[in-house]
């Protein structure tokens, strides 16, 4: 199949370690680079394709499943995809990276690290407070599981970085992945599935 050169930057960590801060910021990099992106952003898609969901195992895989499907639809038609979705379980990760891969588009797992006593700490949407008070069930890394990533190609860390130094260094992983050409366009896919990991 002729490959068309998109990507799926998979961005995945607990909630409030900056998924979407980071990805906004990323767009508006890319899209000054010439790039054509687009983002899925897991609040927005709970208000539209994957509404009515809640948060068992079960109804974050459907999630993730579909952010997966629409992601590797634009990216097999070589749109730059930014997923920011915690997408907790390894194992749906690995699958939406199989399918992407299988199109000929590159996935790349972007692990958005920050320790959970911070982001407990900071407590912007004040969801951990009442997680830990029991008023939230199956709230992500307080009484839900959350599966780091084991071989992610970039990894931030978003209490140790700014925004803006954490979207330069996915957009240098990109580049060093082939996925960037000089002008900032997507590349000729010299993306190497092998070379890809890191
Ligand atoms: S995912 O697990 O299916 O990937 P997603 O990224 O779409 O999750 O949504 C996570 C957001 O939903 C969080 O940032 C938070 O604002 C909100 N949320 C509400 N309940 C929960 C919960 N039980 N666990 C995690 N996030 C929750």
């Amino acid at each position: 199949m002729a490959n068309k050169n998109g990507f799926t930057l998979w961005l995945t960590g607990l909630s409030g370690a900056g998924k979407s801060t980071l990805a906004l910021d990323l767009k508006n990099k890319l899209l000054e680079r010439g790039v054509e992106i687009e983002l899925l952003d897991g609040d927005e898609v709970r208000t539209n394709l994957s509404k009515g969901l809640g948060f068992s195992k079960e109804d974050r895989d459907t999630n993730i499943r579909r952010i997966g499907y629409v992601s590797r639809l634009l990216a097999r038609n070589g749109v730059g995809v930014i997923s920011a979705a915690i997408s907790p379980y390894r194992e749906v990760r690995d699958e939406v990276r199989a399918e992407t891969e299988k199109d000929g588009a590159a996935f790349i797992e972007v692990f958005v690290k920050c320790p959970i006593d911070v982001l407990a700490q900071r407590d912007v949407k004040g969801l951990y407070k009442k997680a830990l008070a029991g008023e939230i069930k199956e709230f992500t890394g307080v009484s839900d599981p959350y599966e780091e990533p084991l071989g992610p190609e970039i990894t931030v860390e978003t209490d140790r970085e700014t925004v803006d130094e954490s979207a330069r260094k996915i957009i240098a992983g990109l580049e060093r992945l082939g996925l960037l050409n000089e002008s900032g366009k997507l590349g000729d896919l010299n993306y190497n599935l092998a070379a890809g990991r890191r």
